[in-house]
């Protein structure tokens, strides 16, 4: 029997049933094609990992132009694209599991290079710090055009659309990706967020297009069908807000109060500058099912679920190289650490080759 205990009982997410609480955390991987199209191989690498309670999939681009990763992230705007994560949901149910699609809008991380030479949009005209990976090669980010106020309407309209064909795709469900620096966090922060706008300002104005996004895909979906992941620590992608457990907290009880599936928090922050307890502040604020990711062990999570802090737990870099994640724990089996070099390389290495071991 596992030592784990706590973290193999079932629970109820949203509506679903769930045998255990170990969810596979997004992971951008860059397999789609150059037209942001789901791969074959795309499908095997899910089909691989289908004993996670959940399956959030990488970030997916809602609209056209707005590719952040090297131009082959996936998108959820075209046929063709409904119809490749139609196998990939194919796939994943006719092993058991269950998936819902993280909804993406780079904002100002995306880059003309990677758009059709598009500019990139986001809150206010404040470019990130530093460079990213084009097909040029490195260069860096542009100073965004902050949206019109009359354009908001557009993304919020963008986000819906990408929920209808994430349905039409055959996914269970959807998270709204509210972190790590992109469009709706942009807009969240009070460093990228200078706004004199009603969409700027005050905490509730910064939160409001976040919220107004997970309404009209709760108008979709139903609520018990969303997710909403938020990272209010996270400094990646020249991030920073002066309250952030203020802001944390009243995201969480807007969000309680929309009754969602559950709520993704990321505790810590990847480059280590920002500190606080956001796990206690999102405890407190939001009702419903609260997971928990970002440094995390299964003997942690464990105990963390045992004292209630947090209902279920998301692994993120152990899933690249664990398909088995969930056998390995249970069975208190090694647990592989992943070649960091084949994250965002092309093909099959580093992707669908790490082994099955556990799978008893
Ligand atoms: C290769 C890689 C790709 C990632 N892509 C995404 C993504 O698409 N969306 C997202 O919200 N987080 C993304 N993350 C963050 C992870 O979901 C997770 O939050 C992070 O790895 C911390 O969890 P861990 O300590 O269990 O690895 C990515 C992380 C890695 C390592």
């Amino acid at each position: 029997m596992t030592t784990f205990q706590e973290i193999f009982k079932p629970m109820q997410l949203g509506a679903y049933k769930v045998g255990h609480r170990i969810i596979m955390a997004p992971l951008t991987r860059c397999r789609a094609d150059k037209n942001h199209n789901p791969t074959d191989l795309m499908t095997e690498y899910y089909s691989q990992r289908t004993s996670a309670a959940l399956i959030v999939s990488e970030a997916t681009m809602v609209m056209k132009n707005c590719s952040a990763f090297g131009g082959t992230d996936p998108g959820i705007y075209s046929q063709e694209q409904i119809l490749g994560w139609k196998k990939i949901t194919d796939a994943v149910h006719a092993k058991g599991g269950k998936i819902f699609m993280q909804l993406w809008h780079g904002g100002r991380a995306c880059h003309p290079l990677l758009n059709n030479g598009h500019e990139c949009v986001s809150a206010s005209a404040i470019a990130i710090e530093g460079d990213t990976h084009t097909p040029q090669g490195k260069v860096p980010y542009t100073v965004p055009r902050a949206l019109e106020l009359k354009e908001i309407p557009q993304i919020i309209e963008g986000f819906k659309i990408a929920s209808k064909n994430a349905k039409n795709a055959g996914f269970d469900g959807v998270e709204v990706h509210g972190a790590n620096g992109y469009l709706l966090d942009q807009f969240l922060r009070d460093s990228s967020n200078k706004r004199t706008d009603s969409y700027g300002g005050t905490i509730a104005n910064r939160a409001k297009l976040l919220l107004e996004v997970t309404k009209s895909v709760i108008d979709v979906w139903g609520a018990d069908k969303v997710g909403v992941r938020l990272s209010p620590l996270n400094s990646f992608n020249s991030m920073k807000d002066s309250n952030p457990l203020e802001l944390t907290a009243y995201v969480c009880r807007e969000l309680s109060n929309l009754n969602i599936a559950y709520l993704h928090m990321m505790r810590a922050d990847f480059l280590g500058l920002q500190n606080g307890d956001v796990m206690s502040v999102a405890r407190e604020s939001f009702k419903g099912i609260l997971i928990g990711n970002m440094g995390f062990t299964p003997s942690e999570a464990n105990t963390a679920i045992q004292k209630g802090l947090i209902d279920a737990v998301a692994f993120g870099h152990h899933y690249v190289s664990n398909p088995d994640l969930v056998e390995r724990i249970k069975n208190g089996t090694t647990i592989v650490e992943p070649d960091q070099s084949t994250y965002y390389s092309q093909g099959a290495a580093g992707y669908t080759d790490y082994p099955l071991r556990n799978s008893k």
